[in-house]
């Protein structure tokens, strides 16, 4: 094992983090001023979600120049600064890039759109007819472009042009780019939906929305280890990629040591358990089942082909994992606690968002003015002009939102959390009064203080980096338990997902002989744990035991 692999990763969502100016929005050096807390809660790095200038269509994911703070968030010298101050800390900065695509704003794209023969025109993606592939946001994915009369592709937003990777200036301009930050300092890269970059040639029609054939792309991996060998090599540098509908053995790939090309990879199948037939918009329970079995799945598959996992609940794209696996009402600080514990036993890098060290919660926003999410917008759009009735559209927007994991991160009690002076660009949620770091920092129960011991706890263990996985019960409906095996010792790890006790018997992994040492739970009491165990709602504990 390396050492960055028993690291834990913060991720930032600066909009939403701290405003030290007293705006509408957060800045780096609201980071900053955070920087303390963050040392203290003990993660090893802290990546942030695009600050880079940008027309802030998608928040940062449309990027309109890469060599520059968008002066909402700051300057270049408070970038700086925040990467020394971290650095002083112990801390490493992660920065986000976004190069499946640029703003149509971005230099390039101004001049690709000139003409048909401007040297920036292969840049980009242009047909003289669209194929019928959909917009990951809605509708088509291609846009018309009347100056000179063709269509360019955007898999996301119609402001967020697709680059063209198959052409080696690209490539250049991408390393080039990906070089000055590096050497400014930034300890590593989040490449944003890097399992997109490489579009099939023929640009088939499909009977889907078209990501079959631009998922994992012809020549991702090549890409890829072009990029390590102009970028990464031979620095100290962490990488991980978000890969969009990814496969097992293609996050293998990407992420084992021998292939050259990241650190670890995202994927996204076990927050898929509340789509009914891959449908996001429709509001659903979570498929327990399913959940844990994905989990095991990419355990059990990356260890075996020496791959690495990101671990999360959370993200910027996401809703609140306690308003969805878990109970945000009697049972939200037993059931935050025992989510994180269920993620961070796993093997891989786990990561914390913003907020959901404190239990936060989806905010119940039930107006659709009160969301700000271009995707949110366009669905509810499009949905409406299909016919479907506003009480299900918003049903399923209160559920799904991104805007959910958006709100401003609660810092105390007081006026807009402590997230800003000035009035916050979205809602601060209604339970910030309750739930928010300054209550949890003073008691030593909270989910705050259970998080700070689960990122301790993986520095101090070794099992947690190297055992090897085991899933007990598969077929349980209510417990998740599994161990994580070294030799003659374990972990036993066992989560309640539901809200009813539950009586359970384990198989004979647990037994008198064995010296057991109970590392965390999110219940008081802890006697000595047998087979046979009596759950409370959401209990979950962790045993460390020794063969005799
Ligand atoms: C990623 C980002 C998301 C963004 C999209 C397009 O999925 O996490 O926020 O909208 O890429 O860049």
């Amino acid at each position: 094992m390396q050492d960055w692999q028993r690291s834990v990763i913060y991720q930032i969502y600066p909009k939403s983090f701290h405003s030290h100016a007293g705006n509408a929005t957060g800045d780096l050096l609201g980071i900053v001023a955070k920087l303390d807390y963050l040392q203290w809660l003990g993660v090893d790095y802290l990546w942030i979600t695009p600050f880079l200038r940008s027309p802030q269509r998608d928040n940062g994911y449309d990027i309109s120049d890469y060599y520059a703070v968008d002066p909402s968030y700051g300057s270049m010298a408070d970038c700086e600064l925040l990467i020394a101050e971290a650095g002083k800390r112990g801390i490493k900065l992660m920065l986000d890039i976004v190069v499946n695509h640029t703003s149509i704003e971005h230099v390039w794209f101004q001049q690709a759109r000139s003409s048909l023969d401007n040297p920036y025109r292969d840049f980009y993606i242009w047909r003289d007819q669209p194929n019928n592939w959909e917009s990951k946001f809605g509708g088509s994915a291609w846009e018309y472009e009347a100056q000179t009369g063709q269509y360019y592709l955007h898999l996301f937003d119609h402001t967020q042009a697709d680059l063209n990777w198959d052409n080696p200036k690209v490539r250049d301009e991408v390393f080039k780019m990906m070089r000055f930050w590096r050497d400014k300092g930034v300890g590593g890269f989040r490449l944003d939906v890097i399992n997109l970059i490489s579009k099939p040639a023929d640009f088939p029609e499909d009977d889907s929305d078209g990501r079959r054939f631009y998922t994992d792309g012809p020549n991702v991996h090549e890409y890829l280890q072009q990029m390590h060998r102009e970028v990464f090599e031979g620095h100290d540098l962490i990488n991980v990629g978000e890969m969009s509908s990814t496969r097992l053995e293609h996050c293998i790939r990407y992420s084992n040591p021998q292939s050259k090309e990241l650190s670890m990879t995202f994927n996204f199948h076990h927050l898929k358990v509340d789509y009914p037939n891959l449908q996001k918009w429709v509001r659903a329970d979570f498929d327990f089942l399913q959940l844990k079995q994905i989990l095991s799945d990419w355990q059990t598959g990356m260890q075996a082909g020496g791959g690495w996992n990101a671990l999360f609940w959370c993200n910027h794209d996401q809703p609140r994992v306690v308003s969805r696996f878990g109970h945000d009402g009697e049972y939200r600080e037993l059931s935050a606690k025992m989510l994180g514990t269920a993620l961070h036993f796993l093997q891989g890098t786990p990561f914390v968002y913003q907020g959901e060290e404190l239990g936060m919660t989806n905010p119940g926003f039930e107006s659709i003015e009160q969301y700000r999410d271009v995707e949110t917008l366009n669905i509810f759009r499009l949905k409406r002009e299909a016919g479907v009735n506003d009480v299900d559209n918003m049903a399923a927007i209160m559920q799904k939102s991104r805007d959910n994991g958006r709100t401003p991160m609660h810092w105390h009690a007081g006026h807009n959390a402590g997230f800003s002076r000035g009035e916050p660009w979205i809602g601060v949620p209604a339970n910030a009064a309750q739930i928010n770091v300054a209550h949890q920092l003073h008691d030593p129960d909270s989910v705050l203080h259970h998080y700070r011991r689960l990122i301790a706890l993986r520095r101090s263990e070794a099992l947690i980096c190297d055992g090897v996985y085991r899933q007990l019960l598969p077929e349980h409906p209510q417990i998740w338990a599994y161990l994580r095996e070294g030799e003659g010792e374990r972990l036993l790890v066992v989560n309640n997902f539901y809200g009813g006790p539950c009586d359970v018997e384990l198989p004979p992994v647990i037994d008198e002989t064995q010296a057991q040492r109970l590392l965390i739970s999110n219940y008081p009491d802890c006697p000595l744990r047998t087979r046979h165990l009596r759950l409370r709602p959401y209990e979950s504990f962790v045993v460390h035991l020794t063969d005799p």
